[in-house]
């Protein structure tokens, strides 16, 4: 039986490192141009870490910014889950740095891995927690550091990827608003179409069988694209469909930001006017699980987002994971 609790978004953050990369600079860096960038996937800038920087620290900004606009302090939280697939290390998790920096001595932590979709899914799992500990504030974090993982020299990647993070505080509410549906979903049947492999427990460090760029991300962008295009509007109409609503009655769709053209296929599909559609791209790039919040972030503090408005979030990342949220503001 579902709790008589709904989970709300309190609060958001978020913070991106301040060095920016142009398509401009790319072009001096490997054979490209800011026409080809910008027209095939909308792109114009991205923020990159320093080599000396860590995402953590933009995590906890984005983290204590969120907690702050809440009203709350750190103590009030009770559990972090930072979704990432690039952590400062493989051992502390992110989220426990965060815990640490922060102070939030009563809160659990863990991180969870669920490529691009994995802001949606945390934010999911954060739901059911609340939902049956309504006193619970969660702290959920979408923070990568895709640049670590870019091969500068693969032009068919190197052009896609930014840094950043987003926070979001979840909370309990007896009305019936904020999350009201969601979809999680994984396909592994195309696993190899969109690859991390060095880094993992298959390869020991500095392993001769894998060639250097497995180190790195390596995609094959076309196919990628098409399952994305077709998994992000299935999930949309299904959301959609069972929960009596029409895609005029969304106020905005955020969708995962991995590619303009993406982005405007799914709002052809669904018969959206530009403006419900919300796209930032343009001055990020693709950062994976911190692309949602970061959006979620932007959207609200733009106003796009009244009490009572119907948003939906969709995303895709490797693997091939898939996610949906309806939420009504
Ligand atoms: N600059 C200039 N030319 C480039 C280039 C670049 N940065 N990257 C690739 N090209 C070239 C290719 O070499 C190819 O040349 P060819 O025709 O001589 O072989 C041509 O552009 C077309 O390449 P293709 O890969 O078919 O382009 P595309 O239109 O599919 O766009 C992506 C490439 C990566 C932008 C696009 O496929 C994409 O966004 N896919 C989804 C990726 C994604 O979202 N991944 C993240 C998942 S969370």
């Amino acid at each position: 039986m579902r709790s008589r609790f709904y989970s709300k978004i309190l609060a958001l953050g978020m913070a991106v490192p301040p060095k920016v990369l142009t398509n401009f600079d790319l072009e001096k860096m490997v054979e490209t141009s800011d026409e080809w960038i910008t027209e095939r996937t909308g792109i114009k800038e991205r923020h990159l870490l320093e080599k000396e920087e860590v995402i953590s620290t933009y995590a906890v900004k984005a983290a204590k910014e969120a907690i702050e606009r809440a009203n709350l302090s750190p103590h009030d939280i009770n559990l972090i889950i930072a979704a990432t697939l690039t952590p400062d290390y493989l051992m502390p998790s992110l989220s426990i740095l965060v815990q640490k920096e922060i102070q939030a001595e009563k809160a659990g932590a863990f991180d969870l891995s669920a490529t691009c979709s994995g802001f949606l899914y945390a934010l999911v799992v954060a739901d059911q927690f609340v939902r049956n500990n309504p006193d619970w504030k969660v702290l959920v974090i979408g923070a990568e550091a895709l640049s670590r993982k870019t091969n500068w020299e693969d032009r068919s990647t190197c052009v896609l990827f930014g840094d950043g993070a987003g926070a979001a505080i979840v909370s309990s509410s007896e009305e019936e608003s904020g999350i009201l549906d969601f979809i999680l979903g994984a396909d592994g049947s195309n696993w190899h179409l969109l690859t991390l492999k060095g880094g993992g427990s298959t390869y020991f460090p500095f392993d001769e069988r894998l060639p250097k760029e497995e180190y790195y991300i390596k995609m094959q962008g076309r196919e990628v694209f098409k399952i994305a295009v077709r998994m992000m509007e299935k999930i949309a109409l299904e959301l959609l469909r069972r929960n009596g609503l029409s895609s005029k009655d969304l106020a905005l769709l955020i969708p995962h930001q991995a590619n303009l053209r993406i982005i405007e296929y799914l709002r052809e599909r669904l018969e959206l006017p530009k403006e419900k559609v919300f796209v930032n791209i343009h001055k990020y790039g693709n950062t994976s699980a911190a692309s949602i919040p970061i959006a979620l972030y932007e959207a609200a503090k733009e106003g796009l987002l009244k009490r009572g408005d119907y948003l939906l979030m969709v995303s895709f990342g490797g693997g091939f994971t898939f996610a949906g949220v309806l939420m009504r503001w």
